[in-house]
């Protein structure tokens, strides 16, 4: 009998456990080019560098999730000397999702974030970059990304 609720129990506990992680699904990323029939822009992680608010003359741009911004209209965060400047000319994905400006934050290997910070993340990237800045490109890693989905697709099917 005790045998048996102990069975139980950890079936219980397996179906919670397996339920809860994983649940959340990550919004899609369209890539598209600004205007239809014009190929998206790709950057290189040292290309988007040189778009870190250092030059004044140049925009600034930063990434979440692969998807490059133009955040020049927010130069009193990002520009030199502000306050998330940090976060400008490269993709702080990781930083943004756990809330933190520590320099070993600033990546964007997402794969060990919980349910909540990745709902957050994407959160942050609808409410407020899509919203208020242009999109100008994507980060090469995005682009892989897509092509090993396409590739898993497409082994699938043969
Ligand atoms: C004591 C801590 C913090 C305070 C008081 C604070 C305050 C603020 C305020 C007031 C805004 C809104 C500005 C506006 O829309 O006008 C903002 C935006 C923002 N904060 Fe913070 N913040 C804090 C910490 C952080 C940290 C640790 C991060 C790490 C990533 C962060 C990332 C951001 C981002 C990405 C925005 C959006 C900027 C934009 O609209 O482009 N904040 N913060």
């Amino acid at each position: 009998m005790a045998a048996t609720s102990q069975i139980l129990t950890a079936v219980l506990l397996f179906l919670i456990f397996t339920n809860i992680k994983g649940k959340y699904k990550q919004i899609e990323i369209e890539i598209a080019g600004k205007n239809e029939n014009e190929p998206a822009k790709i950057f290189s992680e040292s290309e988007l560098k040189q778009f870190d608010g250092s030059d004044p003359d140049k925009p600034v741009y930063m990434a979440v999730r692969g998807v490059v911004f133009d955040v020049t209209e927010g130069k009193d965060f990002y520009g030199k000397g502000a306050g998330y400047n940090q976060l400008a000319g490269k993709d702080a994905s990781y930083a943004i999702a756990v809330w933190s400006l520590e320099d070993k934050d600033m990546h964007h290997d997402i794969s060990s974030l919980s349910d909540n910070e990745l709902k957050g993340l994407d959160d942050v990237f609808l409410g407020t970059y899509k919203k208020k800045y242009p999109i100008v490109g994507y980060l090469q890693y995005l682009m892989d990304k897509h092509a090993d989905k396409v590739s898993d697709r497409l082994s699938g099917e043969l």
